[in-house]
């Protein structure tokens, strides 16, 4: 049995891992991670360290690592299938048999199904007397002009269960498609199609390729659910798109700006600012971030100003500087979201707040400033340690400089003893990471007595290289890429390790269906070799000399020690042959 990525990937966004090991682990912050005792070996000091960024777990003790699945095999003693099928009920997902396999509908078939789904429902708006509600709705009370409306491909389902079904019969489409591409929910009673999106108006989700990859679809009262998304199909994938990219990308040259709403969007473009996007009602991934990189430098985060939108801010916050962006942070008051600002002050005062948004670093200053009452010493001492902790954080001296001169001044506190808080804190985050590290190493670098890569001992230069490639291919989608794509020529007869050449294997291979994701391995490796290989991603993580150079080098490396290992092998295979004859002949 094989689990859809798609399926796996909503399981996993869906139970944080922070959360999930909280409720086996005492877990505490440590900056941007969480640590604790580890519950695999026994241990005094805590080297068993939990990445939210990364929604994964590394023991630097033992070695035990992976993501929720293999932490839940682990645990509980589960094989994949089951850790799977628990966690999916944890979130309250129910898997059906359809979504073990995948449904055989193509890509191309889904894309065909929704544009001819996306006339319908604009042809639906634009009719005098079915979409009359709906035409009322976005361009009265939402106030659309009717370019806008066109520009967005916007559109109308009427209150009905048969009409948009009956319509794609008409057009060629089965039941079987319009379920499997989200158009059409399937009754419990016939089994047969009905109408998903009823009475709500339409915002059809376009890729970066201008295919209709999905729909969503809003009341247009105050009842639940407000949206109705597509769930994921062969087609879309949530995680890796972004609402009017099609559009933005080409006026993102400066920045992009990030909102969290369809409609916020609409009412930014409509307004001017072309170059806004939203994600698709789920919290920012770090693909959509990586994607933001692609065509931009700068993203500008304008999400909703209640507490819910500014919890949302910390994590993009960090997800999208991960990425190497240059990230800020729009401040508004008197609105609680960018449409409701643009239509309330106007465009020109929204590009004030663009032009005077702030850095992460004064988001966080302000943040931590408005949480603590400063006239209180313990408070003051408590954000003061919050500063110090973020500051340290910071890898360029000169940015650290500017950040403590800023915080000391607003804290009325001397810089100079700020600085020395900051540099010790420093200085005892290098040398944790380097005491695991080299021990690690230590234990590693050898092989020796390592049973998951046993051939790791025959060839040192050549298991470090390969273990740097198998790590930048587990972190990477553009080295996996340029494997399938012949940019980086490799093959698993490359390897000299039967461990890596298997991991190997397996990642094209779910690269090729378009399928990899790290959760997916746990079905195909043992939870110790899952550690294994999150200890190798780990490492190319905290690595900065990653890129596509080093890559290459890496699989050149990998290339060339094969090649002396083997012919080394044949040269004791030819001793061993001459000692035979000899001792044959000798009889
Ligand atoms: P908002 O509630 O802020 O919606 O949710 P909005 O787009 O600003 O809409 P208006 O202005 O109230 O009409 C932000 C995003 O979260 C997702 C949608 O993608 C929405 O645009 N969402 C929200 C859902 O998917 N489902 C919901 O029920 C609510
Ligand atoms: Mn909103």
């Amino acid at each position: 049995m094989r689990f859809p990525r798609e399926l796996v990937e909503e399981i996993r966004s869906r139970n944080d891992i922070v959360e999930l090991i909280g409720s086996y682990v005492n877990l505490k912050r440590a900056g941007a991670n969480y640590n604790g005792l580890c519950p695999y070996h026994s241990e005094k000091s805590p080297s068993f360290t939990v990445f939210p960024a990364t929604q994964s777990f590394y023991c630097f003790g033992c070695g035990a690592g992976g993501d929720a699945v293999t932490f839940i095999m682990r645990s509980e003693n589960l094989d994949y299938p089951e850790a799977v099928e628990l966690l999916a009920k944890r979130a309250g997902i129910t898997i059906t048999s359809d979504e073990k396999e995948q449904g055989g509908i193509s890509k191309r078939r889904i894309y065909e199904m929704n544009l001819a789904a996306a006339k319908y429902f604009r042809n639906c708006l634009f009719d005098q007397k079915l979409g009359r509600v709906g035409m009322e709705y976005l361009s009265e009370k939402r106030r659309l002009s009717p370019a806008v409306i066109k520009h967005f491909g916007l559109g109308f389902a009427p209150e009905s269960f048969g009409s948009l079904t009956d319509h794609m019969h008409k057009q060629g489409f089965t039941d079987e498609e319009l379920i499997v591409g989200f158009l059409c929910g399937k009754s419990q009673k016939t089994g047969r199609a009905y109408d998903y999106f009823r009475n709500r108006v339409i915002f059809p989700i376009i890729n970066t390729s201008g295919d209709i990859i999905a729909f969503g679809g809003r009341v247009m009262d105050d009842s639940k659910p407000k949206y109705l998304n597509s769930s994921d199909t062969p087609g879309f994938k949530k995680s890796r798109n972004l609402f009017a990219l099609n559009y933005a990308k080409n006026h993102c040259s400066e920045r992009l700006i990030l909102c969290e709403g369809y409609m916020d969007v609409i009412a930014l473009h409509a307004a001017g600012f072309e170059n806004a996007v939203a994600t698709l009602g789920t919290a920012l991934t770090q693909e959509q971030a990586r994607m933001m990189a692609k065509y931009t430098k700068e993203v500008v985060i304008s999400y909703d100003s209640d507490e819910a939108g500014q919890a949302a801010t910390r994590k993009a916050v960090r997800m999208l500087s991960e990425v190497g962006l240059d990230v800020k942070i729009l401040r508004m008051e008197g609105a609680k979201d960018p449409d409701e600002y643009i239509k309330k002050y106007g465009a020109d005062s929204f590009r004030r707040l663009l032009d005077a948004s702030r850095t992460g670093f004064e988001f966080k200053l302000e943040s931590t400033l408005q949480k603590y009452n400063l006239s209180v010493a313990q408070d003051k001492i408590k954000a003061s340690a919050e500063m110090c902790e973020y500051i340290s954080e910071e890898w360029s001296s000169a940015a650290r400089d500017v950040y403590i001169g800023a915080t000391a001044a607003r804290l009325s506190i001397s810089p100079e003893g700020l600085k020395n808080d900051v540099e010790l804190l420093r200085k005892k985050k290098i040398k944790s990471f380097n005491e695991k590290t080299s021990q690690q190493a230590r234990l590693g670098a050898m092989g020796v007595g390592d049973k998951i890569n046993s051939d790791g001992i025959k060839n040192i230069k050549a298991k470090a290289a390969e273990e740097a490639v198998i790590g930048l291919l587990l972190t990477y989608d553009e080295y996996r890429d340029a494997i399938i794509r012949g940019k980086a020529e490799l093959s698993v007869n490359d390897f000299v390790s039967e461990f890596h050449a298997r991991v190997f294997d397996k990642i094209i291979e779910l690269q090729r269906e378009n399928q990899f994701d790290f959760s997916l391995l746990g079905e195909f490796f043992t939870p110790d070799e899952m550690g294994r290989l999150q200890g190798l991603e780990q490492k190319r993580r905290v690595l900065t000399e990653n890129g596509m150079q080093v890559f290459l080098q890496c699989v050149a490396t990998v290339k060339e020690e094969k090649i002396s290992s083997s012919s080394e092998a044949n040269g004791i295979d030819e001793i061993k042959r001459l000692l035979e004859q000899k001792r044959n002949a000798n009889k």
